[in-house]
């Protein structure tokens, strides 16, 4: 890894083993885009790389020479009317109701390591000699605002880290109105873009197309990064697939409205760009001030798609996410929400707290309902005490009942919302997030508190912290159920309304980052109506997420598929729910649903008193494989095998770290008869390392099980008379490998 600057071509070469990322100060003091790739070698010029071709009917900044148009020069802080038609990484409104710029070179810092990012989520380094960071000050004359462009490289991740901080030295206000995070011009677009959308219970599909001249685009404009689209889209080479060929990967370590596009011009150049949503964005930038962006990362990988996915996790695993649970296998737990919604008081919860006692369960979470008036969805949130007819002892008297077990316990908050039924409101009415004139319009009878006023966040901290410092509480569920709507603060001038949206996710950074702090035993686990906020932003304050309220077995292996492009297996929340499934009425067996779990942070929630002695026995068993291998399946090297958007049978696995060990789960959706012979190709193995698949007295290389696969044939194949345990719809098998020798 190194950052390399040669003064007399002024370029700029960052790389490490896996990319190199060059630029250049251009002859107009612009910086220049000149390279992104796999790794290349170093050398004093490489102005070669600059694509410029007069061109008619370009703008051009200089006359008599048509060879030199922002229009086609690839840029790393580009503004659009500056003669670049594209759209532009950076907007600032002045005084004179002009909006252009014009950011040229001023200096250069290269560091060890990697700066904090403050009041924002980032990656991070734990020593020096892991990361380098290269600080590039652009500066725009007339108005004197600077731009300080930050990039780091990593020494053991395939990845670049970028994001600008713009500080007004002038002695004028002005207002940033577009402020992305990255501008990455490539020199083709022969890619496919591969983005993960969906909606609540069906989140994170990958969807493939063709960016053509023109805007590809997604986004989010609803207050949290959204359940519809994830802040993360691929760039890929239209042949490279999970094992070979390019892929780069963009993710914005953010949690708030966002954009991402590629924006393909006339010549088939392709800007991608990504950061806070522009729309209805606007920050007062007054003397003296500045404005951070997110973090974006780009991830090369030249080994296809698996191998950028392992880069994410891995990057993200650890060194996105933080504190005492990064690195540790996460507690099997019991969450009460599907065992019993609303209808619970403290025997019922003692009650189940024992049977899951029983099965080797380590943690009981309560999650909605026991507080405030909460009886139902319309009332009480706001009011974070203990309801007294529900929990008679409080929190603290039921997390000693649960201590007392043998269990953790854990607790359910929604901070950031307000129903109109509650002391909260009453109180103040005005800290709702709603636009004057305007009716607020309600999700799910809940409000939004204005989390951009301090006095907001303050509130939520005074009663979370005495709750979390008045019982022994080890994990907290943190949700959030709606998108915000009638976005408007009481709190600023009508000319700032347009801050409001980054300052609200500013507050719940703050909170989240007040809150770990103090109490940095405890597990946090985001959530928003399921996948809402499944999101790198997120990650780095609660190592966990609950991926979807979909807890169906064969809908998660959609979600989780989809999800693991970008997230670790150790940030994906699982559990096994109860048949007929709560959201698809579907009735699948239990130990499929415990073989999808299993790839997540596992858990149950479902009421352990309906079932049977024979399940019960199986749960056990499930429990104590989990424990087993629960270090593996989270934080092994995650492959996926099959798709399970493109067949009827879908698989993935985790390879141990010495690859001595390794997990395959198979899953076949529909019952077929009398069906083909079926093999699974396996991936990551070492190929001459003899494995023993666990339960059978098989034994193969790993070429073979990689290059001639695993064979996965039913044997019943449609005649099932005779057999112990007969072949259904939504069978799954795990296979365990271990090294023979
Ligand atoms: C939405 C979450 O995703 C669920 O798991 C549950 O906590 C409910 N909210 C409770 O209201």
């Amino acid at each position: 890894m190194n950052i390399v600057y040669h003064a007399k071509s002024k370029t700029f070469h960052l790389y490490n083993d896996r990319l190199s990322y060059i630029m250049t100060v251009l002859r107009n003091g612009h910086l220049g885009q000149l390279y992104c790739g796999a790794r290349i070698h170093d050398r004093e010029d490489f102005s070669y790389f600059l694509e410029f071709a007069p061109r008619a009917m370009s703008a051009c900044p200089y006359e008599n020479d048509r060879s030199f148009s922002l229009e086609h020069l690839r840029q790393e802080l580009p503004s659009f009317g500056t003669g670049d038609y594209r759209d532009g990484a950076v907007e600032v409104f002045q005084e004179d109701g002009s909006r252009l710029t014009d950011f040229h070179y001023v200096n250069h810092q290269i560091t060890p390591g990697k700066p904090k990012l403050n009041g924002l989520p980032a990656t991070y380094t734990e020593s020096d000699g892991e990361a380098m960071t290269l600080l590039v000050t652009l500066r725009d004359d007339l108005t004197g605002v600077t731009a300080e462009l930050s990039y780091t490289i990593f020494r053991d991740f395939g990845a670049l880290a970028r994001s600008v901080r713009y500080s007004n030295k002038g002695d004028r206000p002005v207002t940033l109105t577009r402020a992305m995070s990255l501008c990455l011009d490539l020199p083709d677009c022969d890619y496919d873009w591969l983005q993960f959308s969906g909606c609540w219970t069906r989140e994170r599909k990958p969807v493939c197309r063709r960016p053509e001249q023109g805007i590809t685009a997604v986004g989010s404009r609803r207050g949290h990064s959204s359940h519809e689209q994830n802040p993360f889209v691929v760039l890929k080479r239209p042949t490279a697939d999970e094992d070979q060929g390019e892929a780069f990967g963009l993710s914005l370590v953010y949690s708030g409205n966002f954009l991402i596009q590629a924006e393909v011009d006339a010549h088939s150049t392709l800007r991608l760009l990504a950061g806070i949503h522009p729309e209805g964005f606007g920050w007062l930038l007054k003397p003296g001030e500045s404005f951070q962006t997110p973090e974006a990362v780009l991830v090369y990988a030249d080994r296809g798609l698996g191998d950028m996915s392992r880069t994410f996790h891995r990057l993200y695993g650890r060194r996105l996410a933080r504190g005492v649970w990064r690195d540790q296998p996460r507690p099997i737990l019991i969450n009460n929400w599907e065992a019993t919604y609303f209808d619970f008081n403290e025997d019922k919860l003692l009650r189940l707290a024992r049977q899951a006692k029983d099965c080797g369960i380590e943690l009981f979470v309560l999650d909605d309902g026991w507080f405030g008036r909460r009886t139902d969805d319309r009332a009480g949130l706001g009011d974070w005490t203990p309801n007294p007819a529900r929990l008679p002892n409080g929190i603290q008297g039921l997390a000693e009942k649960i201590e007392a077990l043998g269990m953790r316990f854990g607790l359910w908050f929604e901070p950031e919302a307000v129903n109109k039924n509650s002391a909260m409101y009453e109180q103040h009415p005005d800290w709702l997030l709603a636009t004057p004139g305007r009716t607020p319009s309600q999700g799910r009878y809940e409000y939004l508190l204005d989390f951009s006023r301090p006095e907001v966040v303050d509130n939520l901290h005074a009663q979370m912290a005495a709750i979390l410092g008045g019982a022994k509480v080890s994990y907290v569920k943190w949700d959030m159920n709606r998108s915000i709507s009638e976005c408007y603060s009481a709190a600023l001038p009508p000319g700032r309304q347009g801050e409001v949206y980054h300052r609200y996710i500013l507050g719940v950074y703050d909170l989240y980052e007040r809150l770990t702090k103090e109490f940095p035993h405890i597990l946090f686990e985001s959530c928003a109506s399921g996948g809402g906020r499944f999101d790198p932003g997120m990650l780095y304050y609660a190592p966990q997420c609950w991926t979807s309220d979909n807890t169906d077995a064969v809908e998660r292996l959609r979600i989780q598929y989809g999800t693991s492009f970008c997230y670790p297996v150790s940030s994906m929340g699982a559990h096994v729910s109860a048949v007929p499934n709560h959201q698809m009425y579907r009735v699948t067996p239990l130990e499929t649903r415990a073989n999808v779990a299993c790839f997540g942070t596992f858990g149950y929630e479902l009421d352990l008193g309906r079932l049977s002695g024979e399940e019960l026995g199986e749960i056990k068993k499930q429990v104590a494989f989990m424990k087993e291998y629960r270090a593996l399946l989270q934080f092994g090297d995650f492959y996926r095998l099959k798709s399970p958007f493109e067949g009827n049978t879908a698989a993935w696995m985790t390879v141990s770290g010495d690859k001595r060990r390794a997990v395959v789960g198979f899953y076949r959706i529909l019952n077929t008869s009398n069906d083909a012979y079926t093999r699974l190709r396996l991936r990551g193995l070492d190929p001459d390392r003899l494995y023993r698949i666990k339960g059978t007295e098989a034994c193969h290389y790993g070429d073979e099980l990689m290059r001639a696969g695993l064979i996965t044939s039913d044997s019943t194949a449609g005649e099932q008379y005779g057999v112990v345990k007969p072949c259904t719809d939504f069978i799954s098998r795990l296979y365990i490998l271990d090294a023979a020798d």
